[in-house]
């Protein structure tokens, strides 16, 4: 399966990337219709908030993430990978996220859409802990977005695993 890789952890070899490579490997075995970027090493501005992409799907800042987005669009399946920052997704990840802003189209139309979506949280607390935060992500981002989440797996310290089917 064509799967495109979104880490938003620096640390490549940290529990992030683990099970991010690990769900990877699941979906494309011979890894060879898999992308991965750790987004950390890409150059993605934060969004500037300009609403140019309300009026046509594109950004008016011109860096990886037209890139980045075609990616996804070619893919079909994406892994979006985080560590709990403060309870939240990682600052890197959040501003890929917020530059994705092109893909809505208005009146829940998204360019993405039913695109399939593995999303991976890694914390130090129990898995238990942040069903709240991870919900309104679903709600707020990933599903406004129009991906279809298929599976959030959440990695705790003890290297415990919590998979929530959708
Ligand atoms: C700045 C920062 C904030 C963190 N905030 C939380 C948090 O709110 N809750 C939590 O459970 N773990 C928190 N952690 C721990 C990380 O989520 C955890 O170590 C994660 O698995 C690291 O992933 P990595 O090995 O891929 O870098 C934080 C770590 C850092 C560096």
């Amino acid at each position: 399966m064509k799967t495109l890789v979104l880490i938003g952890s620096n640390r490549k070899q940290g529990a992030t990337a683990t099970e991010a490579l690990a769900q990877a490997r699941e979906l494309d075995p011979t890894g060879q219709d898999t992308i991965v970027h750790f987004v950390h090493e890409m150059k993605v501005a934060c969004c500037c908030g300009c609403e140019f992409c309300r009026k046509e799907p594109a950004c008016s800042q011109k860096d990886d993430m037209a890139g980045l987005i075609q990616e996804m669009l070619d893919s079909e399946a994406v892994i979006i990978a985080s560590p709990v920052y403060f309870g939240a997704l990682s600052g890197q990840l959040k501003t890929v996220c917020d530059r994705m802003y092109p893909v809505y189209r208005g009146g829940g139309k998204s360019l993405l859409a039913g695109k399939k979506l593995y999303l991976v949280y890694t914390q130090h607390s129990p898995c238990d802990t942040y069903a709240d935060v991870r919900k309104t992500a679903e709600d707020y981002l990933f599903r406004f977005l129009g991906f279809q989440l298929v599976q959030t797996t959440v990695v705790g310290k003890d290297g415990k695993r919590y998979y929530a089917g959708t």
